[in-house]
């Protein structure tokens, strides 16, 4: 039996990476998946795979950060049982390297999109009689990381949103959790690796690898199975909690 038979769920940032991961896992296991991504050209790839394999997906061109837009999508999907909070953008830098302009980019997106997603879509999940929420956190919302300081800030608010939103709501039959995932071998990464470390790719990619003492990044299919568990109705009774999936980045660095 498909573990989200009949359950619609909306991904933000189904695009790519895990986003893209979750959608594709989320669909085989019977879900419908409303995919709301700013960029269409990714979501586009995600969707027609999924339906080469049989499965259900819808796509939404919207900026998390833009209330109206997520609003209109929410608006446009009906019931929803399932939300993942996962669009994200990365900045490298410590305080003295985030400008003004990086802090409020990595707020808008990370901290403003998913709150956005949470407003528009408790309502709806109320009214059909509950769901599931996961939040895509990072190591960083629990652990100190070097030169991540408003990515940190960003996901540490993830990490607290997920708790409020899970105490809030817990007598309305919602389920609030979320992950926080070591390095995963996504675009996000090669992206900011590119980017921030021109001409040294190779040795910071082996360099992030082995930040995990497992020796490599996750696959974003193995973020997904773990995605999958905590919005399916097997974690009835888990609510409340993160879920760190790191390769043994936070209990074994030593
Ligand atoms: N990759 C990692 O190592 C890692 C580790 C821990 C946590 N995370 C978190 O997991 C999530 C996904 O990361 P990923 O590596 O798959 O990233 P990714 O860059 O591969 O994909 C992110 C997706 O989000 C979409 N997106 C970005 N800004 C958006 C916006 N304003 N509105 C709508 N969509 C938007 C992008 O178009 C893209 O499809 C992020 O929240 C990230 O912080 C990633």
């Amino acid at each position: 039996m498909a573990k989200l038979a009949g359950k619609v769920a909306v991904i933000t940032g189904g695009g790519s990476g895990i986003g893209r991961a979750i959608s594709e896992m989320f669909a085989s296991e019977g879900a419908k998946v409303h995919i709301l991504d700013l960029n269409p050209d990714g979501a586009t790839e995600t969707a027609s795979v999924i339906k080469q394999a049989g499965g259900a997906c819808e796509l939404h061109t919207v900026n998390v950060s833009k209330q109206e837009e997520v609003l209109a999508a929410v608006q446009q999907i009906g019931k929803i049982d399932i939300l993942v909070n996962n669009a994200g953008i990365a900045h490298v830098g410590n305080v003295e390297r985030c400008a003004e302009a990086d802090f409020d980019r990595v707020y808008q997106v990370n901290v403003k999109g998913a709150y956005n997603a949470l407003y528009a879509v408790i309502p709806v999940m109320k009214a059909h009689g509950g769901g599931a929420i996961l939040n895509l956190a990072s190591i960083a919302s629990l652990v100190g990381i070097a030169d991540r300081f408003a990515y940190s800030m960003s996901k540490g608010a993830i990490y607290a949103m997920s708790m409020s939103i899970a105490r809030d709501f817990m007598h309305d039959n919602i389920r609030s959790n979320s992950i926080s995932p070591a390095r995963v071998h996504t675009p996000f990464v090669d992206g900011f690796i590119s980017k921030n470390y021109p001409g040294q790719e190779e040795e910071m990619f082996e360099k992030l690898s082995k930040s995990q003492p497992i020796g490599r990044m996750a696959k974003p299919t193995e973020i997904a199975k773990l995605a999958l568990f905590l919005c399916s109705d097997d974690a009835a009774f888990i609510t409340g909690n993160d879920y760190p999936i790191d390769g043994g980045f936070i209990k074994l660095n030593n």
